[in-house]
């Protein structure tokens, strides 16, 4: 059996067509709305992905802007360019890249970008909408791949899904909205003893844990769904050599590149087994810019309605 492949740039070109009309209007009847990007010091995969971010805005007609302070900046400093940012009328959305490094404090900064412009949905104001299941800013990544079962038509309600990983911007979040969908949701992280038996239960697994090819064909129930969030460069030549036994083939872009990315799920073994599965690269990735651009346009929507009338001139 061969799964079916789960295409994440046909779903982010179906989003991003929707938002256009709504981004021409905004930009007609006021202002296009407005992104800053901070990435902060020079992590390459950070880069990588806010590069894809400012284009894609770029693309659509969102303003965006991006501030790149060195990795030595310090929490109040940070804090002062937040600051300056909440207080643009311009701007209706703030996405701090993450991780920041170890010197920064990730939660004030969390913390310090106003609510409703919080783009990511990391402010506890917005987490806690989530967790009561109220409108808000949801986390891109778990919300793209919402849209993606949802436009698969993979029915959520009653399945037993499993999410493997519990960080704050996929685990928990992703288990919530599939919870919210009246799935069955067990969490799993790297501690829960027998992962495969608990994988093996799912018929929906999310694995969103980094590491490379940890989801065998032993943890996947025959037929199931597979979502892969992990991106997991490679360079490791003896490593590839052995998730690729059976497809030397696929050893071909290590040879070219010096590196080969690869999910959380084994890439040979995952679509034997599972029913539908998100490629890597081209799977989950285009859809959390997808929703980050969905988030700034609601956001921009939203601030509009918000914001005081301008005073009638006579
Ligand atoms: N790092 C990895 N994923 C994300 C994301 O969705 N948002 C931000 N801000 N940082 C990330």
């Amino acid at each position: 059996m061969s799964a079916r492949l789960l295409d994440g740039k046909k779903i982010r070109d179906q989003i991003l067509a929707e938002l256009a009309p709504q981004v021409h209007s905004l930009a007609a009847a006021h202002r296009p709305p407005g992104l800053a990007v901070i990435l902060v010091g020079d992590n390459p995969a950070s880069a990588i992905y806010v590069r894809s971010k400012v284009a894609a805005c770029h693309e659509l007609g969102i303003h965006s802007e991006q501030l790149t302070p060195p990795a030595s900046i310090s929490t109040s400093e940070l804090l002062s360019l937040i600051d300056n940012l909440n207080r643009r009328d311009d701007i209706d959305g703030i996405l701090v890249q993450m991780p920041l490094p170890p010197q920064i404090d990730s939660r004030a900064v969390l913390l310090a970008i106003r609510p409703d412009k919080d783009v990511d949905g990391f402010h506890p104001f917005n987490v806690g909408n989530l967790v009561a299941g109220s409108p808000g800013p949801r986390a891109c990544t778990p919300a793209g791949i919402m849209e993606m079962l949802l436009r698969y038509d993979i029915p959520v309600e009653g399945r037993r899904a499993v999410v493997v990983g519990r960080s704050d911007i996929v685990g928990k979040p992703m288990a919530l909205m599939l919870l919210h969908r009246n799935a069955t949701v067990t969490i799993c992280h790297s501690r829960t003893p027998g992962l495969a038996a608990e994988c093996r239960r799912a018929d929906i697994l999310v694995a969103a844990i980094g590491k490379p090819a940890l989801i065998t064909a032993d943890f996947i129930q025959p037929g199931a769904t597979v979502i892969d969030v992990g991106m997991n460069r490679i360079t490791d030549p003896a490593l590839a050599a052995r998730i690729f036994a059976r497809r030397p083939d696929r050893l071909t872009q290590l040879a070219a590149k010096g590196s080969i990315l690869i999910g959380d799920v084994h890439p040979v073994e995952g679509p034997e087994v599972a029913g539908a599965l998100t490629p890597v690269p081209g799977g989950v990735g285009p859809l959390t810019i997808a929703m980050l651009m969905s988030n700034t346009v609601r956001s921009a929507e939203s601030r509009l309605l918000a914001a005081p009338a301008a005073p009638c001139s006579s």
